[in-house]
């Protein structure tokens, strides 16, 4: 063997158990009661540690042109950044340039990826610009491995929104080829007016942004795309989904047997909109924004009944200095948070704490995100023949988060302070060691593209 882990509680969506498990050309090629007689080229002795299947980010956007600047984590950065919180899969976005196809889109980020990644990679590509020679090359892009399309219904002004017509024809076209519109839904006019109104009256504080984009405003377009969903009969994924209304329709759709899925994210898992009101709140802001109390209750219980599917990081993350240019104007800080290195240490230690079981912080953060987007069982579970992307997890751990102890390139963070029960303490990506204690052990260039089979 080339790894054995040994004495460790392996932990997956379904099961929990004590056992060894083996590795070879970075597989699980046995897992069993012991391997005391088998020898190996590393031996770790996971004794009072559990192990887990590494996590999958369904939602990141690394080195990405967006808010008049470059989101701060390269690919290198930010796969570092996941290698050292237990993801071994990032699934990043590929925005469609106005004019261009979409295969053509995803292999000129894939070749900026290539040489920099730290870990396994996937993307979903953003349609902004679906002419009938894109729809029909939907097909091209599923066998080329991308089975999932995302469309902005806001970000006017960006040039990145579609109209409704663009997005239902793209859900129908995604079925017919086996693949998934998922969707950034808020409403774009109503954001506008509420914006001009505070703008107008001297309101420029980043709880502005909040109030310009509050409940209401994403709830209107979670229901109008489930609306879409269940009118034509096709499945829909709903990115970052974070108010209670919009919990509570696709909780509603889901009971009445539609394929809607719901991703979440930490930050709206932890914070609230308080935040806004912080002299950094700045550094807070993404869209949708972060809600109240009563959403983020929703979407807990949302997870713990399962209509919450995933929950994915939108790891998005600018500098400090870049979140500073909307100091005195909320509309000039580039959306977006960080979290790609704390989504799964922060399930995890809710998992510690009680609030969710194990197993579900490893169906949400990794075994959903490789079945529902087609890269199931290779990755997202520990069986053998998937890949040995594992976690060593002690529980007994006590870490607090801090700038100083990340592995990204952003110079803060907003889980700063933040203190979580139990850390991962290794990550293997394919048998790899890429994470010990504390350090970044892997190498940029070792992270391959993850090829996705159609949806059935
Ligand atoms: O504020 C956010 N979420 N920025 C990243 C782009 C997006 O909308 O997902
Ligand atoms: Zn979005
Ligand atoms: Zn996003």
């Amino acid at each position: 063997m080339d790894l054995i882990i040994k004495n460790g509680t392996v932990i997956t969506a379904k099961d929990t158990f004590k056992a060894d498990i083996g590795v070879r050309d970075g597989k699980i090629e046995v897992i069993t009661r012991s391997l005391d007689q088998m020898e190996a080229k590393q031996i770790i002795d996971a004794t009072g540690n559990y192990v887990l299947p590494g996590a999958l980010d369904a939602h990141t956007h690394l080195e990405m042109p967006f808010g008049g600047t470059v989101s701060s984590d390269s690919y290198e950065a930010g796969t570092r950044a996941a290698a050292c919180g237990g993801t071994t899969t990032v699934f990043d976005f590929v925005i469609q340039g106005k004019g261009q196809g979409l295969v053509e889109a995803v292999e000129g980020r894939r070749a900026l990826c290539e040489p920099q990644a730290c870990v396994d990679y996937s993307f979903h590509t953003a349609i902004t610009d679906l002419t009938p020679a894109v729809l029909k090359e939907f097909k091209q892009a599923v066998d080329y491995g991308i089975n999932s399309f995302k469309v902005f219904m806001v970000y006017k002004k960006e040039g990145l929104m579609v109209d409704d017509g663009v997005m239902v024809r793209a859900m129908i076209r995604a079925k017919e080829v086996g693949a998934r519109v998922s969707v950034h839904a808020e409403n774009p006019d109503v954001i506008d007016m509420n914006i001009e109104n505070f703008l107008k009256e001297g309101k420029t504080h980043a709880w502005y942004h909040y109030l310009s984009r509050p409940e209401y405003a994403e709830a209107e377009a979670d229901k109008r795309a489930i609306h879409w969903a269940k009118s034509f009969n096709v499945p829909l994924y709903i990115v970052h989904l974070a108010c209670k209304e919009g919990m509570d329709e696709v909780t509603r759709a889901r009971q009445e047997g539609y394929d809607v899925i719901a991703e979440t994210c930490p930050q709206y898992l932890y914070f609230t909109n308080e935040v806004y009101k912080r002299e950094d709140g700045r550094n807070f802001v993404c869209s949708p924004p972060i809600k109240g109390p009563e959403s983020q209750n929703a979407l807990w219980d949302g997870i713990k009944r399962g209509d919450i599917s995933i929950v994915a990081t939108d790891h998005c993350p600018f500098q400090s200095y870049e979140k500073d240019w909307g100091k005195d104007d909320f509309t000039k800080i580039p959306n977006g948070c960080m979290g790609v290195e704390n989504m799964y240490p922060y399930m995890l230690s809710e998992a510690n704490r009680g609030r969710i079981s194990f197993n579900k912080a490893v169906e949400v953060c990794s075994t959903n995100v490789a079945q529902l987007f087609g890269c199931a069982p290779q990755k997202g579970t520990i069986a053998p023949g998937s890949d040995a992307d594992l976690v060593i997890y002690d529980p007994e751990k006590t870490y607090v988060i801090s700038k100083d102890n990340m592995h990204s390139d952003v110079d803060y963070t907003i889980w700063e302070g933040v203190e979580l029960k139990g850390y991962p303490v290794m990550t293997f990506s394919r048998g790899k060691l890429v994470y010990d204690n504390g350090n970044f052990v892997g190498e940029k260039g070792w992270g391959e593209f993850v090829k996705r089979t159609p949806l059935t």
